[in-house]
């Protein structure tokens, strides 16, 4: 069974319905496990069981939301050399950009050596159905990836 685990901050919303998307895709795979977090909330375990790991943010002030940036700075120390090549995807809404946003979540992606396995999804300003069904799909290929143990 696969466990995948979707970290995320939302302050108005929007990064929240992503969320969602992405968890009901990764649920329409048979057989897949899913821990939906508040960034706040979730944990170095958390972190250290999932097959797979999703993280949603919002853009502020060109960069990841101070939670997303304090769930990898909580977490860091503790999962270096534990989560090499971890399967690894993320999704931001921002107002009207989210290139900062994505560069900064790509890098510590990097510094953790998670294998990023599907292309961002990034939404600009409204949440619209094409938004969703992107998530869903990112969530449905990081789970069936992981299920099949293809990455
Ligand atoms: C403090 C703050 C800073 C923001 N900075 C940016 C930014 O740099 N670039 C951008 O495109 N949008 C920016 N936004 C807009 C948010 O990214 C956008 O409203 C997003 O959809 C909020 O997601 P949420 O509802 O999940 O909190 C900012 C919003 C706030 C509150």
């Amino acid at each position: 069974m696969a466990k995948i685990l979707i970290v995320y901050h939302s302050q108005t919303g929007n990064t929240e319905k992503m969320a969602h998307a992405v968890a009901k895709g990764a649920k329409s795979i048979e057989g897949a496990e899913v821990l939906l977090k508040k960034a706040g909330d979730a944990t170095l375990e958390d972190l250290l069981t999932a097959d797979g790991l999703a993280v949603g943010t919002p853009e502020n002030f060109g960069y990841m939301a101070g939670m997303v940036k304090d769930f990898f700075d909580r977490t860091f120390y503790h999962a270096q050399e534990k989560v090499f090549r971890k399967p690894f995807v993320v999704f931001i809404s921002a107002g009207n950009d989210g290139t900062g946003a994505l560069k900064a979540v790509e890098r510590i992606a990097l510094g953790y050596k998670f294998k990023t396995v599907y292309q961002p999804v990034i939404a600009k300003g409204v949440i619209t159905e094409e938004i969703l069904q992107q998530c869903f799909e990112l969530g449905g290929t990081i789970a069936g990836g992981c299920q099949m143990n293809i990455y």
